[in-house]
């Protein structure tokens, strides 16, 4: 079973962030979560959901409808000695999703100013699988350049960009979707839309 980092930035699509943690916990993978502040103030307008300060993960597994005892760790995001800021740290990927505008400028630049931009900084120096789900629309030009820096320096651009052809009923399968290409793009196993041609 693999190790995976998943950040939830301050991009609208807080939902696609809370089903790619879902659907690791529920195949047994490990799971580190990082919400950035804005990221928490989003996903609790969209979602409804408020991330508590004590006891976060067990609230979160309770909102998932996972079993509390379901391997899911909540980082601090001003944490700087969380193990997520050390590249000596083992995590298999990391999913940042949804992928804020700013957030990726923020990579691309090196900020690495809170421990979800640290983590994704450490990704990238140590040559790990780095998925970033931007969701913004229009690009401007520097949202093109900034996601053009993080492809360049080994990142995987995936945008939230749902499909048609696969005949979506609801709103639930176009974020299955979406997570099901992110899952897709780490190898990892999932039923979450059927398969052109299977
Ligand atoms: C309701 C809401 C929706 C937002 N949607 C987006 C979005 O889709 N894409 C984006 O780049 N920024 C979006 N933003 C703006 C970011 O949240 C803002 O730039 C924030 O500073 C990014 O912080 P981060 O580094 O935690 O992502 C949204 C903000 C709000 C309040």
């Amino acid at each position: 079973m693999g190790r995976y980092t998943v950040a939830i930035t301050g991009a609208s699509g807080s939902a696609y962030g809370m089903r790619v943690v879902e659907r690791l916990l529920a195949s047994g993978h490990e799971v580190a979560l990082v919400m950035t502040p804005a990221g928490t103030e989003v996903a609790a307008y969209e979602l409804e959901f408020d991330l508590p300060a004590e006891d976060s993960a067990r609230a979160l597994l309770r909102f998932l409808e996972l079993p509390s005892d379901a391997p899911l760790r909540i980082a601090c995001c001003g944490d700087l000695f969380d193990p997520l800021a050390s590249g000596s740290h083992r995590t298999d990927a990391m999913i940042v999703v949804p992928a804020s505008m700013g957030f990726c400028a923020s990579v691309a630049n090196g900020l690495a100013s809170n421990l979800a931009e640290r983590a994704a900084d450490v990704a990238l120096k140590e040559g790990r699988p780095l998925v970033m789900v931007p969701r913004e629309t229009p690009l401007s030009l520097v949202h093109l350049r900034n996601l053009t820096t993080l492809a360049e320096a080994g990142a995987i651009i995936a945008p939230a960009m749902p499909a048609f052809y696969h005949h979506p009923q609801t709103l639930d399968d176009q974020v299955s979707f979406v997570v099901g290409k992110v899952l897709d793009v780490l190898g990892i196993e999932h039923d979450l839309f059927p398969r052109w041609g299977a």
